[in-house]
């Protein structure tokens, strides 16, 4: 039996992994918060002693972007320090670490989709801090992957997909940001895909190691993903609006987003042979799953 550590079991990704289908000799193991916190570093030295590990899969994150930009210790002490700590415990017992990051680490200048090798640029603390953590990561462990993944949507905790769908059910019209764009991620899809990768890269010593991207396929501004969602809602007689596109400008955050979040994936598609299914297809998936009442 081989024994996996996963942090943020609790979270969007960390709900859709342990719903993943895991062969039977893997176990993952997901203590919570109570078990591990890891703004304490003691309960992560704790941890990692608490068995014999055959890798980390590094999922917990300060995600509130907005919040990040007032809770900067925080933000920085889960997103930078907690990774480092991980990947240099990680390191010392011999085991591999997977790490998720995001889009946020670049600045969303760019006119295209962001590759793995393109200068990062973050904008504000949830991006500078995520982006440390990757460096914290490749500095301390060379046995290790760097997922970055953007928009992810579900059927748990909170995300784009179910404001929307909250929202339909409040209001008949909703002003929803169109100047930025991005490629947005079933978190299911990024979840198989993760263990995937993390199950060859404790047992193959050849399995590439480093950062990749990974998203569903396609892009989308969050108005045409606003409009996805209640098409896909009105299909299955769920709540609907009528989306009116409006500019970032008119829709001030305390943090700065990306205005071009697309993620380049073709590099993990060559390297390990991943498909990745258009976000259209997913969108109906979860829009479904939570029309009847997964996740609430
Ligand atoms: N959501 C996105 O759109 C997106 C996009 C790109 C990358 N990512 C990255 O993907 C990863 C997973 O994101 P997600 O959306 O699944 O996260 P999420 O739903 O926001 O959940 C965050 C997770 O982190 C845990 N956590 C927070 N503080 C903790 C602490 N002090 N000790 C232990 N655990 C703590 C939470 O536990 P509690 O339940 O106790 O709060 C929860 O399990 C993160 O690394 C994130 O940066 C997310």
């Amino acid at each position: 039996m081989k024994y996996f550590l996963v942090t943020g079991g609790t979270g969007q990704i960390g709900a859709a992994l342990k719903r993943t289908k895991v062969p039977r000799d893997i176990t993952l193991i997901t203590p919570g918060r109570d078990e591990l916190d890891l703004i304490n570093p003691e309960s992560i030295r704790t941890m990692m002693q608490s068995r014999i590990w055959d890798g980390v899969i590094h999922l917990a994150a300060y995600t509130a972007v907005d919040q990040a930009e007032e809770e900067v210790e925080i933000a920085w002490q889960l997103n930078a320090v907690a990774p480092a700590m991980l990947a240099k415990a990680a390191a010392a017992l011999d085991i591999p670490i997977l790490n998720v990051s995001t889009d946020y680490v670049f600045s969303g200048d760019l006119a295209r989709p962001y590759r793995e090798t393109d200068a990062i640029g973050p904008k504000g603390v949830y991006g500078a801090s995520k982006e440390s953590g990757e460096q914290a990561i490749r500095l301390c462990n060379p046995r290790h992957l760097i997922i970055r993944t953007s928009w992810v949507f579900s059927p748990y905790r909170q995300n784009f997909l179910k404001t929307m769908l909250r929202l339909a059910a409040e209001r008949d019209v909703i002003n929803v940001v169109a100047d930025q764009v991005g490629t947005p991620t079933s978190a299911d899809d990024v979840a198989a895909v993760i263990l995937s990768l993390m199950l060859r890269l404790s047992s193959d010593a050849n399995t590439p190691t480093g950062t990749f991207h990974f998203s569903n396929g396609g892009e989308a501004s969050w108005s045409e993903l606003a409009e996805a969602i209640f098409e896909c809602s009105a299909a299955l007689g769920g709540p609907t609006a009528r989306v009116i596109p409006i500019a970032t400008a008119d829709y001030p955050t305390r943090a700065v987003r990306p205005q071009n979040s697309r993620l380049d994936a073709s590099a993990i598609e060559t390297a390990f042979g991943v498909a990745r299914r258009p976000w259209r297809l997913a969108v109906q998936n979860v829009v479904k799953e939570i029309l009847s009442g997964v996740g609430s």
